[in-house]
């Protein structure tokens, strides 16, 4: 991962193309209804201004949207953030966990979400145990408000994550000996666990990392010395990923958009240091479009696929 966040910055021209276009579907869908701004987004699918799905996929790190157009209606925020999620993909909802294709992040005390407290949030992906036929591929950020003192995203790229590890831990980390505890807070009937490794290549080669939070530990079963040092390999890539987080970590402003691959780059929220500041994100999740085919073009998914 290069020192710099990449970015794309919107001119002028391309911004107000894409007021145009949220504006156009915010007035064709008075009822409001997310899937219905979806359906029209389909319909102006070529009105988006820079063709994003190659510049972001073929080197799957964050980017960073800038000179976004801005709303003061939360409405023109939510079809924002669906038209750039659908600018690389198909923006999709989870039937097992909120049945939404936005999720509103905030410092709130009316939602169990991590994501909505106000302490450290570690760096991990979302639902990062569930298969690769319906894990988010990427998650797409618009910040609608940002004022004061708001707290960084923190990013960390595999790669460079990676380049910080010894090759034992390394060699550890690539091993399927690990296991997710998944479900919990799902409406699922009950708590799964899944084998996974923490790191691994994807079928072009390219570096991917699972983590999340503090379910993840080795499987029972190994010898005492291999749970051990597969315990301290873990421990090592959690710190390490939260320092390069701290470092690469990136406070997304009202007009800018960050999307985050989610295989290949960790995120987390740095602590919110003092009550000044005015926060309202919202989140999309996007799967490749060949993903979505997968599915037969159904994107309120199940996690159980
Ligand atoms: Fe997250």
């Amino acid at each position: 991962m290069s020192a710099e966040l990449r970015k794309i910055n919107f001119s002028d021209n391309e911004s107000g193309k894409l007021k145009s276009l949220v504006t156009k579907v915010h007035e064709d869908c008075p009822s409001q209804i997310q899937s219905r701004y979806l359906s029209r987004l389909e319909a102006y699918e070529d009105q988006f201004p820079i063709r994003l799905t190659d510049i972001f996929w073929e080197d799957p790190r964050p980017l960073l949207l800038t000179n976004l157009p801005t709303f003061s209606d939360v409405e023109g925020s939510k079809i924002l953030v669906l038209s750039i999620g659908e600018a690389i993909g198909k923006c999709a909802g989870y039937s097992e966990y909120n049945q939404s294709y936005i999720t509103d992040i905030r410092p709130s005390t009316l939602s169990n979400e991590s994501s909505s407290g106000t302490e450290l949030l570690t760096m991990h992906n979302d639902l990062t145990f569930a298969s690769d036929h319906c894990r988010p591929s990427a998650l797409a950020l618009v910040a609608h408000t940002a004022e004061g003192n708001v707290p960084k995203t923190l990013l960390a790229d595999a790669v460079e994550i990676a380049s910080l590890l010894s090759s034992a831990e390394l060699n550890l980390l690539q091993q399927n000996i690990y296991e997710i505890r998944a479900g919990g807070k799902l409406r699922w009937p009950c708590e799964q666990v899944r084998r996974i490794s923490v790191l691994e290549h994807d079928a072009s080669g390219r570096l991917r990392i699972h983590m999340s939070f503090n379910n993840i530990c080795p499987i029972s079963g190994l010898d005492e010395t291999t749970t051990h040092q597969a315990n301290d390999a873990l421990k090592r890539v959690t710190e390490i990923a939260l320092e390069v987080g701290r470092a690469k970590g990136h406070v997304v402003k009202k007009g800018q958009a960050l999307l985050i691959p989610n295989d290949y780059v960790l995120h987390g929220r740095d602590v919110f240091e003092d009550e000044n500041f005015e926060r309202l994100l919202f989140r999309s999740y996007v799967i490749t479009r060949e993903m979505a085919r997968r599915q037969n073009g159904n994107t309120m998914i199940s996690l159980r696929l």
